[in-house]
C-alpha cells in the first residue's frame, strides 16, 4: 500500500518562503520526516509537487488506484480551485487537507477552503507536524 504526499504550488520554496509564516525547513525535510514514521509500516510513500493545478488534478485521479490516502497541502488553489475540489470528489481514496500555517488567523481570503467539504478532513496550523498527523491517522485507519 502506498501514500500520496501532495504539495501544490510554491511548496517547492518551503524553507526559503516567507520563513517566519512557513518556517525554515524544506520540503524535502517534510517529506523525510514522514518517511520516518511509515518506516517498518509496509506502507511505502510517494511524494509530488507541482504548481500547476492540472498536474495535480492528473496526480489525484491517478492516486485512486493503490493508495490508500492522499496528504495533500494545496496551497492557495484551496481557496480557490473549483476543478480541484472535482477531482477529490471524483475518486474514492481519502485526502487530508494540510496548511502549515493557520489560515484563519491570516488574510480573509485564506479563511475558506474550496477543498474541506470533500476532505475526510483538514490539519491546520501546526506546522509541518500537520504532515506528520495526517500520516498518523492513515497508518491508525487502514483496512
Ligand atoms: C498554505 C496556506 C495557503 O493559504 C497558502 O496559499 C499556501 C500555503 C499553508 O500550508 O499554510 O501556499 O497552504
Amino acid at each position: 500500500k502506498k501514500i500520496l504526499l501532495l504539495n501544490g504550488p510554491n511548496l517547492n520554496r518551503l524553507g526559503k518562503r516567507e520563513p517566519s509564516i512557513y518556517g525554515h525547513e524544506t520540503l524535502e525535510d517534510v517529506i523525510n520526516s514522514v518517511e520516518t514514521l511509515l518506516e517498518g509500516s509496509g506502507i511505502s510513500l510517494i511524494a509530488k509537487q507541482s504548481n500547476h493545478e492540472g498536474m495535480l488534478i492528473d496526480w489525484i485521479h491517478e492516486a485512486n488506484d493503490g493508495y490508500m490516502g492522499i496528504i495533500f497541502n494545496p496551497g492557495a488553489y484551496t481557496h480557490t480551485s473549483i476543478a480541484i475540489r472535482d477531482a477529490i470528489s471524483s475518486i474514492d481514496v481519502p485526502v487530508i487537507e494540510v496548511h502549515i500555517s493557520n489560515v484563519h488567523a491570516r488574510e480573509p481570503f485564506r479563511h475558506h477552503s474550496m477543498l474541506a467539504p470533500v476532505c475526510k478532513g483538514q490539519i491546520v496550523g501546526l506546522g509541518i507536524e500537520g504532515y506528520i498527523l495526517a500520516a498518523t491517522y492513515l497508518l491508525n485507519n487502514r483496512n
